[in-house]
Order: structure tokens, then sequence, then C-alpha cells
């Protein structure tokens, strides 16, 4: 019904716009036109994308169903938060490199992505960067084609105390939600920010890391399944326990066993993120229940590290998917240390 009404509002204003633009080309004295543009020329461009062909209207539905358009979060508007929660905050990040609160703030929308009606042509749906992106966190360079988009926001923020292996002394902890910040998945996927805690396991990339040139899109905007996933709702899990695969498929070709295969790691990152995080309750570094860190408290450098790789493969929501040889060298070495 919302979806129904917002269509009807949207075809009125364009039938309005357009009209204005024609009326403004074939006379003299009408509205202005979107620049260089006239009637004849405004018709062709509009249809570019305005037309009546379902391309436009596949992404909309996609899109209207995921995660980024539900506007959660959008209140998070202020220094800090708004250039990776709202639209206006993160186009004024990319042009200034200030993160600012923005007034009347909108949800991730086409226009935070692509550069819609800049230039009236296709061209407008590129995507507004895909510079590689330096992680905030540690060191370490995101650059995996027009995938570097995702990268500015899906990445660690900034972690006080941080840690680093192999320091002796004390640091101390105060504020309770310590960690990487929801949505680590860049790092994660290159392999760099997690605390490399000295232990069995190595630390490797899995082969994912090197050969995805595209990174998250080849996987997350592969062929969607209706609205629930893939395309651009951009989901791979839906529905309780369904996933779109159909990214994998050029490299996996076979279904059945590449399900297999994701079971079995799903299941084996679950249970040690579960052991690691109970092993952190035991020790005092976490609180039951909330998963607070019980602040102020002082910790070894390895303690603070073990809190935070439980909290990267937390935050990360692959269970191996985006890396998982890094990923189980971070919860087994975590483990270790704490045993
Ligand atoms: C590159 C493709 C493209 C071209 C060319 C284009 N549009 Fe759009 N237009 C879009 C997209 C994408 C949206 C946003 C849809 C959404 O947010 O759901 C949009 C939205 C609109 C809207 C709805 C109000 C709004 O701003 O969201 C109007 C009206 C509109 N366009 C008019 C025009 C007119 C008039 C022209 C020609 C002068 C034009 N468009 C050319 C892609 C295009
Ligand atoms: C570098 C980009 C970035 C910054 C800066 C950032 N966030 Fe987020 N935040 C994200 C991403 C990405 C997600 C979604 C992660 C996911 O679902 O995997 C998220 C998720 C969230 C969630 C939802 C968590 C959940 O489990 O549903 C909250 C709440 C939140 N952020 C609050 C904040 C606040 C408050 C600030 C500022 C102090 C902030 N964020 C700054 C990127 C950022
Ligand atoms: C979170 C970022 C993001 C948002 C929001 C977004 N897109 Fe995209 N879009 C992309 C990326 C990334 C690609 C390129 C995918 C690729 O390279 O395969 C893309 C590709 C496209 C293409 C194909 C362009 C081509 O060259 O074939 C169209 C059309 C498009 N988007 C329309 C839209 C519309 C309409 C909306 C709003 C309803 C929208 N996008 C919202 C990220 C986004
Ligand atoms: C402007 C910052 C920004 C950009 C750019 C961005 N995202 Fe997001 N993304 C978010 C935030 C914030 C959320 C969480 C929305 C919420 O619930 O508040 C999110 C949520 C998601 C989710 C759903 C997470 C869940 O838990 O269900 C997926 C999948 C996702 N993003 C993938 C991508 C991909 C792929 C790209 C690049 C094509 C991308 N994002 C670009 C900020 C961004
Ligand atoms: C190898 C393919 C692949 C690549 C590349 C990839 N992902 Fe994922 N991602 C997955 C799979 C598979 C899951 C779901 C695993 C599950 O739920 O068990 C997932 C889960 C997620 C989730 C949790 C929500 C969801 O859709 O289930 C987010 C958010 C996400 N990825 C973002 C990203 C971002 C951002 C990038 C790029 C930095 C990226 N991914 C790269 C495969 C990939
Ligand atoms: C560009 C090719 C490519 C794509 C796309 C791709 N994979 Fe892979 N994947 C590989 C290769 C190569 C390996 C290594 C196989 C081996 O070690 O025997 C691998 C390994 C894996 C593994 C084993 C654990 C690991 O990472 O080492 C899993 C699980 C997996 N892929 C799942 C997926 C899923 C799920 C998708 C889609 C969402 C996907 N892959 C997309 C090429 C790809």
């Amino acid at each position: 019904m919302k979806r129904n009404l917002t269509l009807f509002v949207f075809s009125a204003a364009f039938s309005v716009i357009l009209g204005s633009v024609l009326i403004s080309g074939c006379t003299k004295e009408g509205p202005e036109g979107p620049p260089g543009m006239d009637g004849a020329d405004a018709t062709e461009t509009c249809m570019t994308c305005h037309n009546f062909s379902e391309d436009l209207v596949a992404k909309i539905g996609q899109y209207y169903n995921s995660a980024h358009a539900s506007g959660n979060n959008i209140n998070r508007n202020n220094p800090n938060c708004s250039h990776c929660h709202t639209s206006q905050g993160f186009r004024t990040f990319l042009e200034t490199g200030e993160s600012v609160a923005v007034p009347e703030p909108t949800a991730i929308n086409c226009r935070t992505c692509h550069p819609i009606h800049e230039t009236y042509t296709f061209d407008d749906y590129r995507v507004r960067t895909d510079h590689p992106v330096s992680m905030i966190l540690a060191e370490g360079t995101y650059d995996h084609g027009n995938s570097n988009l995702c990268a500015n926001c899906h990445q660690a923020r900034p972690v006080s105390p941080f840690p680093v292996p192999g320091e002796t002394g004390e640091l101390t902890i105060t504020n309770a939600r310590f960690g990487p910040h929801y949505g680590p998945q860049a790092n994660i996927f290159i392999g760099k920010g997690g605390y490399e805690i000295a232990g069995s396991m190595p630390y490797q990339n899995s082969v994912h890391t090197n050969i995805i040139s595209d990174g998250c899109i080849t996987c997350h905007m592969a062929p969607p399944v209706g609205y629930d996933a893939g395309g651009h709702q951009m989901s791979i899990k839906y529905g309780t326990s369904s996933y779109n695969y159909s990214g994998c498929s050029g490299c996996h070709t076979d279904a059945a066993e590449l399900t297999a295969m994701m079971n079995n790691n799903r299941e084996e990152i679950y249970d040690l993120t579960i052991e690691l995080r109970d092993l952190l309750i035991d020790h005092g570094l976490l609180n039951e229940g909330n998963l607070l860190v019980p602040t102020p408290i002082d910790v070894t450098h390895d303690q603070a590290g073990a809190i935070l790789n439980y909290k990267f493969v937390y935050g990360d929501k692959s269970h191996g998917a985006h890396n998982y040889k890094y990923v189980k060298a971070l919860l087994i070495n975590s483990i270790e240390s704490l045993q």
C-alpha cells in the first residue's frame, strides 16, 4: 500500500516535472529545465531511465526491501555517525572528508551511491566512488573495483585503547562498547585489523581475498531472488535459513557441495565464536547477558585483543564466508590465549 502510494506520487511528480521541462523547451517563458537541455532532448533524456521497461522498477523493488532503505538508525545523525548512517552525511563525507550532522537526514537511497540527475545520462548510474579505501583501523587498503564504495561504510571504526601484539603492561578500557563497531566486513575480507595474537594457527587469507576482484558485489549483488536477496536488496541470507548463492556459481559449480561446505563452516565458526564469548565471560572481560565490557577495567594487550577479535567476528556476520582462514585463526588463537 505504502509502495503504491509512493509510486503514485512518483509518477505524478514525474509528469509535472517532465511537463515543465517540455514547456520550457518549447516556449521562452516557462520554468527552466535541467541545464543545457531543450524539450525534445528532455523527453529522450528522461526516457533513458524513466521508460516503459521494468529495469528501474526491478531495482527500486529490490532496494526498498533492503536494510539500507529501512532508515533504521538514521537518527544516528551526529558527527562520527552520519557519514555511514545517512545519505547526505555520506555524500558530504565524500566531498569534504568531514562527518557532520545533516538537517532532515534521509536513509541511504539511489542518490547515495549514484549521482542521479546530475548529467541526466546513463552515466548517472556509475558509482559515486570507486577509489581504494584505506582502512580507518590499523593498516590495510581495500581495493576491489566498484565494491570500494561499500568499504567506506562497512569497515571497523577506531578502537581506543588500541592493543598491540607483543606489548607488555596494561590498558584501561573505559568504553563498555569497546570494539570495532558493527560491520567490519571490509577489514575481514582483506584480513587486516584483527588482533593477531600468537598461537597455533597461522594468519592467512582465504583464496577469496585474492580472486574475487569485485569483492562484495560479486556475492551480494548477484542475480536476485525476487525482492528477498541479491541485486539491489544485497542480502545473502533471507527468510530463516535460505541463502542466495547465485554469485558463487561461476566458481563453485556444484551447488550441493557448496551448500554442504557453507553449512559446515557456519557451524564451526559459530561454535568457536560462542566458545570465545563464554571464555571472555568466565574471565570477567564481558558481562553475561548484555555482552558489554564491565568498565572501567585494566586488561593486558592480549585480553583487549581477544575482546576485539570476538567483536570483529561477531560483527562480520558471514560465518567465515568473507575470509574463513583469517577468522578461524583469530578465534582459535584468542581461545588458546585465554585457556
Ligand atoms: C540515469 C537515470 C535517470 C535519468 C536520465 C532521469 N532520472 Fe529521474 N530518477 C532516476 C532515479 C534512479 C530516481 C529515484 C527513484 C527512487 O528514489 O526510488 C528518479 C526519480 C525521479 C523523480 C521522482 C522524484 C525524485 O527526485 O525522486 C522525478 C520527478 C524524476 N526522476 C524526473 C526526471 C526527469 C524530468 C528527467 C529528465 C530531465 C529524469 N528524471 C531523468 C533516474 C533517472
Ligand atoms: C564507518 C561507518 C560507520 C560509522 C562511522 C558508524 N556506523 Fe553504525 N553501522 C555501520 C554499519 C555498516 C552497520 C551495519 C552493519 C551490519 O548490519 O552488518 C552499522 C550498524 C549500526 C547499528 C545497528 C546495530 C544492529 O545490531 O542492528 C547501530 C545502533 C549503530 N550502527 C550506531 C552507530 C552510532 C551511534 C555511530 C556513531 C557513534 C555509528 N553507528 C557510526 C557503519 C558505521
Ligand atoms: C549502497 C549503494 C547503492 C545504492 C543505494 C543503489 N545502488 Fe545501484 N548500484 C550499486 C553498485 C555498486 C552497482 C554496480 C554493480 C556492478 O558493478 O555490478 C549498481 C548498479 C546499478 C545499475 C546498473 C548500472 C549499469 O551500468 O548497468 C542501475 C541501473 C542501478 N544501480 C540503479 C539503482 C537505483 C534505481 C537505485 C535506487 C532504488 C540504486 N541503484 C541504489 C550500488 C547502489
Ligand atoms: C553510506 C554507507 C553505506 C554504504 C556505501 C553501503 N552500506 Fe551496506 N549498510 C550500511 C548500514 C548503515 C547498514 C545497516 C542499516 C541499518 O539497519 O541501520 C547496512 C546494511 C547492509 C546489509 C544488510 C545487513 C544485515 O544485517 O541485514 C548488507 C548486506 C549491506 N549493507 C551490503 C552493502 C554492500 C554490498 C554495499 C556496496 C554495494 C554497501 N552495503 C554499501 C551502510 C552502508
Ligand atoms: C565470497 C562471497 C562474499 C563476498 C566477497 C562478500 N560477502 Fe558478505 N556475506 C557472504 C555470505 C555467504 C554471507 C552470509 C553468511 C551466513 O549468513 O551464514 C555474508 C554476509 C554478509 C553480511 C550479513 C548480512 C547478510 O547478507 O547475510 C553483510 C552485511 C555482508 N556480508 C557485507 C559484505 C561486504 C560489505 C562485503 C565487501 C567488503 C562482503 N560482504 C563481501 C558472502 C560474501
Ligand atoms: C571468483 C571465484 C569464487 C567466487 C565468486 C566464490 N568463491 Fe568460494 N572459493 C573459491 C575458491 C577458488 C576457493 C578455494 C577452494 C579450495 O581451497 O579448494 C573457495 C573456497 C570457499 C570456501 C571454503 C572456505 C574458504 O574460504 O577457504 C567456502 C565456504 C566458499 N568458497 C564459499 C563461497 C560462497 C558461499 C560464495 C558465494 C556467496 C563463494 N564462495 C564465491 C572461489 C570463489
